[in-house]
């Protein structure tokens, strides 16, 4: 039966963990497959606020089975503290419930460590990491020096190797950084024992699943803009979070999938450095970013940061349904835009006097950008409580329409607040 990949559609925040919550009603497994705990997913349940960094948002739905996949960075330390939190929630949370893949790649305190002196090195250039040591255990990973999750099975082993890692990184990190190994491997070594049952071969198990008919969901985290490969370069995260992730991230096969969903916010955030031609820094920003007050304002689920807004970039979003081949676009934050006299859309970019229809190669070229809009008509009417396509003010019918057209993929969902059943669906 089939696999969904769920994948954001723009720079990462777009409301991929609401709108896995969604999926997950009707999905028997649900996996993630990408990143680690730079990843900060939102889900609002009830009164209860979820902010789920690795544990991926379809365990808030008792019938569902969740998985790390292999194309993960784990931090095996914050997901044990990620799981009692579930736990003491009231979470019902087991290893017959949560899998995590014993290729998945461990994050070290060696990775967290090395991620700050980068970004330190970098001065004026940093990229604006989540300093949680992705980038440094991707690199290990590819440079064939890293630990796989399956090594927690073998304490000793484990512990040899985290040694070897971080007495490595204390020959290169300036004083202030330097490692106490000793203390964190006993660290390591207790959450590695927390961990050991829920370990296993992902792959076998989800191809396993597959056959019997069971219905997967794949949770992107992150976004399209940030893919190593397709995103602005050097300014993205070291994964790939689009869907040829998802495949080689949990190890499954094309065949599976029939739907690939794009989430994307009605408008645009970026959080950490990089271009972002429709960046503003103007009331109208403050009043997309919100103060901070609401939960769902613009401000990190990781970091606290407060994320860098501007107008929708359709330039930005066509080119990740190029990318993903995205089969239905999930449009979210849409009420939001409510209030605004009018609205605005990037369809194109001038770049060095021409014009340019996607993004080009390199960040520096983006950063010269200047985004080529079309003004639609905005709406005054709160669509908070609307339900029904046909009851939106008819501008903000026009604004989805509009976007469906430069996007040239289908908005089969809108969502119109963080509550579960603050969707509209056409
Ligand atoms: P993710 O990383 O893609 O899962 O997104 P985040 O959770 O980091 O950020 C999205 C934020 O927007 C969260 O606080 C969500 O609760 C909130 N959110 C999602 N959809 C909507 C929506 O339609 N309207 C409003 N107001 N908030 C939303
Ligand atoms: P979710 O899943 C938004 C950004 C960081 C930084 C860049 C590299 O919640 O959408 P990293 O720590 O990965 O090396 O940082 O990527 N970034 C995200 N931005 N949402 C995320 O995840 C992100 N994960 C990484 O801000 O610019
Ligand atoms: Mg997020």
């Amino acid at each position: 039966m089939p696999a969904t990949i769920v994948v954001g559609a723009q720079w990462g925040d777009e409301g991929k963990g609401r709108v896995a919550d969604w999926l997950a009603s009707q999905a028997d497994v649900v996996a993630r497959f990408a990143g680690g705990d730079n990843a900060g997913h939102t889900v609002y349940v009830g009164d209860e606020i979820f902010k789920l960094h690795l544990v991926p948002s379809g365990i808030l739905h008792d019938r569902v089975t969740c998985v790390l996949g292999n194309g993960m960075v784990i931090n095996p330390v914050n997901l044990v503290k990620e799981i009692e939190g579930l736990i003491e929630a009231g979470v019902p949370l087991s290893p017959e419930r949560l899998h995590i893949s014993t290729r998945a790649h461990i994050i070290t305190p060696a990775h967290i460590a090395l991620d700050g002196a980068s970004e330190r090195a970098r001065g004026q250039q940093a990229i604006g990491t989540t300093l949680r040591g992705i980038g440094p255990a991707y690199t290990d990973k590819i440079a064939r020096r890293g630990i796989r999750a399956g090594q927690m099975k073998d304490s000793e082993d484990f512990a040899d190797s985290l040694h070897r890692m971080m007495e490595d990184a204390n020959q290169v990190l300036a004083d202030d950084l330097r490692l106490d190994v000793d203390t964190l491997t006993v660290e390591y070594l207790k959450a590695a024992e927390r961990l050991r049952p829920f370990l296993r071969d992902s792959s076998a198990y989800l191809n396993q699943r597959l056959k019997e008919n069971a219905s997967i969901l794949c949770e992107g985290a992150q976004g399209t803009l940030l893919d190593v490969d397709h995103g602005d370069y050097p300014y993205v995260t070291s994964s790939s979070p689009t869907v040829g992730g998802a495949l080689s991230g949990l190890g499954i096969g094309p065949c599976f999938v029939e739907r690939v969903v794009g989430v994307a916010k009605a408008f645009s955030t970026r959080v950490g450095s990089g271009p972002m031609p429709t960046e503003l820094d103007d009331p109208i920003a403050e009043r997309l970013r919100g103060t901070g007050e609401n939960f769902w304002d613009e401000f990190g689920t990781t970091t606290g940061r407060p994320r860098r807004c501007g107008w929708l970039d359709a330039v930005a979003v066509r080119y990740a349904a190029q990318i993903n081949g995205f089969t239905e676009l999930v449009l979210t934050k849409l009420d939001i835009l409510s209030g605004f006299d009018e609205l605005k859309i990037a369809i194109g970019y001038i770049i060095d006097g021409e014009r340019v229809a996607s993004p080009p190669a390199t960040s520096a070229e983006l950063e010269r950008a200047t985004p080529i809009y079309e003004t639609l008509p905005g709406w005054s009417e709160d669509i908070r409580a609307t339900r029904d396509w046909v009851a939106l003010p008819d501008a903000a019918r026009r604004y989805v329409e509009r976007i469906e057209t430069l996007v040239d993929v289908p908005v089969r969902t809108l969502s119109v607040g963080p509550e579960r059943e603050q969707l509209i669906h056409r």
